[in-house]
């Protein structure tokens, strides 16, 4: 049973999608999972309160108070080791955003110390509009995991995006997520992510617009799975959320390749996502350079090629990564960047496609493997994209 002894808390809101909870109840149950459940008066009128509390053989709560009696929604929050949120209705999701507390759900949401994850139900055009992206984006900020939604027929009669995912897809998300096997055990990782800043004088440097997030979250997913993870981030203000990841915050590319080389003999994996500058000023001015007629003149020198060097030094039992970010002939350069720095696989983001790169929290990505292969991906979040890519890696190791 592959959920035996799980304790599952799940958090009902109002959408017609509810229907299917009490399928996923039983299927939880009968995977040896203990279930309780806490419901938005909505949700209520969707599916009932008496068929949930049966089928999990726990009493579902709905008030904060009821027989004038006050119920413990923090000990719910910690007694789960997860709480879902499905369905997750546009108004529970805007309420779980900006942490607004008027019923018995938000008040679980708001005290659990478990992890949680949601799965979002809705209209096609609620799902695009901007706002759902944005509170999604900040649920996601907060740590809390989205679950996919599919694409079928909606409740409106239109076909479109937003049906929430299936029964068994959120049990596959939450065993995987949670509970599932941690393929990524005993290995050691480096992960380069971030800019680097390339000092000019004491006050300015040459940077670019790297966030940092999407390296932050394959550190973050690879030590989920298991593994020991070491993030050497440039200048960044994102942080992993995961706190076994060791971060080592460098600044320059030198910097960042000292970090990095020494280091590459003892890991099983490298990914190198940061955005190493390739050149850098051949002089650091000591004092602030002044401002006078004319031009400036800056005399720049390359940086080392930290992906290549770790290409060069790579053992045949070791996996390189490495990202390419391309505005023109994208495919050929990336192909080209997998075989000249001895790659695995190279990930390729191209700017071209909007969504796709610097600043977004979403990416579009395709993966190129040395063997030929290659793998396009939707638009995702840059936690999904890191699920794919990490996928990638657990299957050539
Ligand atoms: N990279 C690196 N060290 C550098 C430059 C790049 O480790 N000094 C790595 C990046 O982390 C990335 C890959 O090389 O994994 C490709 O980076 P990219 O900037 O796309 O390519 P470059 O090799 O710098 O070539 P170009 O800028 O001409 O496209």
């Amino acid at each position: 049973m592959k959920f035996q002894g799980k304790k599952i808390l799940i958090g009902i809101s109002g959408s017609i999608a509810a229907y299917k909870i009490i399928l996923l109840v039983r299927a939880l149950v009968k995977e040896g999972a203990e279930v309780k459940i806490v419901m938005t008066k909505a949700a209520a009128d969707f599916v009932s309160p008496l068929t949930l509390s049966t089928l999990s053989k726990n009493q579902v709560v709905t008030e904060l108070f009821s027989d004038a009696a006050w119920s413990n929604h923090v000990m719910m929050g910690r007694w789960a080791d997860v709480m879902l949120v499905a369905p997750l209705s546009c108004n529970t999701l805007a309420k779980m955003a900006s942490g607004l507390c008027d019923n018995m759900l938000m008040a679980t949401y708001l005290s659990a110390t478990c992890p949680v994850c949601v799965a979002p139900a809705m209209d096609e055009d609620m799902w695009h509009h901007p706002t759902t992206k944005q509170n999604l984006n900040k649920l996601e900020s907060f740590g809390n995991a989205i679950i996919p939604v599919g694409k079928g027929e909606l409740a409106s009669g239109l076909h479109g995006e937003g049906r929430m995912a299936e029964p068994e897809q959120i049990m596959e998300f939450i065993y995987n997520r949670y509970f599932g096997e941690k393929d990524l055990a005993g290995k050691k990782v480096l992960i380069t992510a971030g800019p680097t800043y390339e000092s000019i004088d004491p006050v300015r440097f040459i940077g670019n617009h790297s966030s940092g997030k999407m390296g932050i979250a394959i550190a973050d997913e690879m030590s989920r799975r298991g593994a020991e993870v070491t993030l050497v981030l440039g200048p960044s203000s994102h942080k992993p959320r995961e706190a076994s990841v060791k971060v080592l915050a460098v600044r320059s590319a030198e910097e960042m390749y000292q970090a990095c080389v020494g280091r590459f003999e003892g890991v099983d994996i490298a990914v190198m996502s940061a955005a190493v500058a390739d050149y850098t000023p051949e002089e650091v001015s000591e004092e602030k350079i002044k401002k006078k007629e004319g031009n400036l003149t800056l005399t720049l020198k390359k940086t080392k090629d930290i992906l290549k060097s770790l290409g060069g030094l790579k053992k045949p039992s070791q996996v390189l990564v490495g990202f390419a970010l391309e505005t023109t002939n994208e495919r050929a350069y990336a192909q080209e960047k997998l075989v000249s720095k001895n790659c695995d696989l190279i990930v390729l983001n191209s700017l071209n496609d909007s969504g796709a790169g610097f600043g977004h929290d979403t990416n579009k990505i395709t993966i190129f493997a040395k063997n030929g292969a290659e793998w396009t991906y939707e638009q995702k979040s840059k936690q999904q994209v890191a699920v794919d890519i990490v996928d990638r890696i657990v299957n050539i190791q």
